[in-house]
């Protein structure tokens, strides 16, 4: 490891490419705090889903922001968010939320909602005594932490994205949320300039972990 004491490590890709299961796995071994950021949109999708709201109409996500302060909870080695003081569970995997969340994720006025929030995790973390944090995403590398210690960028083939998203029994169309994530305005999922690409079409998770930890107990910073 690094001889600094605190690190960030950044885990971007699309779409069932492993980030969660690696960055769990590396969040045990290395006593890092875990964000799970999609978790974040998913939790906002689901509170504007659930207050019929039409989420093409701004003004009225900003009202229900106004309703949501944001908080976070910390289990574990996870920090969770929460949205007036409420942690979401699975239905926030729901198909309704997979299908609405990358619009929701493409609002400009959610994002920077979320912006702070999720740069505040690494004091949340430091103060918590983790040696320190790993957030996974689409723009953690490119935008919420550009100057993370570690940032990765996980790939894989469509055909192993869909077979692991079936394992867990999810109906998501992987395909059109990376389309719509690709190619939206505002933080685009991207592998960030001089973020390390890892293909992990023929690996295990374990395998991508191992990978992920070998780079950074070597302390080489991306
Ligand atoms: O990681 P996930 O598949 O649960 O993420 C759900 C959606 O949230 C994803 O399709 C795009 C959006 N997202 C994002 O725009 N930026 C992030 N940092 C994380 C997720």
């Amino acid at each position: 490891m690094t001889d600094k004491k605190f690190i960030v490590v950044a885990i971007d890709g699309g779409a069932a490419s492993g980030k969660s299961s690696t960055s769990k796995i590396l969040s045990e071994r290395l006593d890092l705090m875990y964000v799970n950021t999609g978790s974040h949109y998913r939790s906002i999708t689901w509170a504007i889903l659930e207050g019929d709201v039409d989420f093409k109409n701004e003004r009225s996500i900003i009202e229900v922001l106004k309703t949501l302060p944001i908080g976070h909870l910390v289990e574990g080695k996870e920090a969770r968010i929460t949205l007036n003081k409420q942690p979401f569970g699975e239905e926030i995997r729901s198909e309704a939320v997979n299908n609405a969340v990358s619009l929701v994720a493409a609002i400009p006025v959610v994002r920077q909602y979320l912006l702070e929030h999720q740069r505040s995790y690494s004091n949340l973390a430091k103060n918590a005594g983790f040696k320190g944090l790993i957030m996974e995403g689409r723009d953690i590398g490119s935008v919420i932490f550009p100057n993370a210690d570690f940032r990765f960028f996980l790939t894989a083939d469509e055909a192993e994205r869909a077979r692991r998203r079936q394992l867990e029994g999810q109906v998501d169309s992987i395909q059109k949320r990376d389309q719509l994530d690709k190619t939206r305005k505002t933080a685009p999922l991207t592998c960030a300039d001089g973020a390390t690409m890892i293909e992990t079409t023929h690996l295990s998770l374990l395998e991508v972990a191992e990978k992920l930890q070998a780079i950074i107990q070597s302390g080489k910073d991306t």
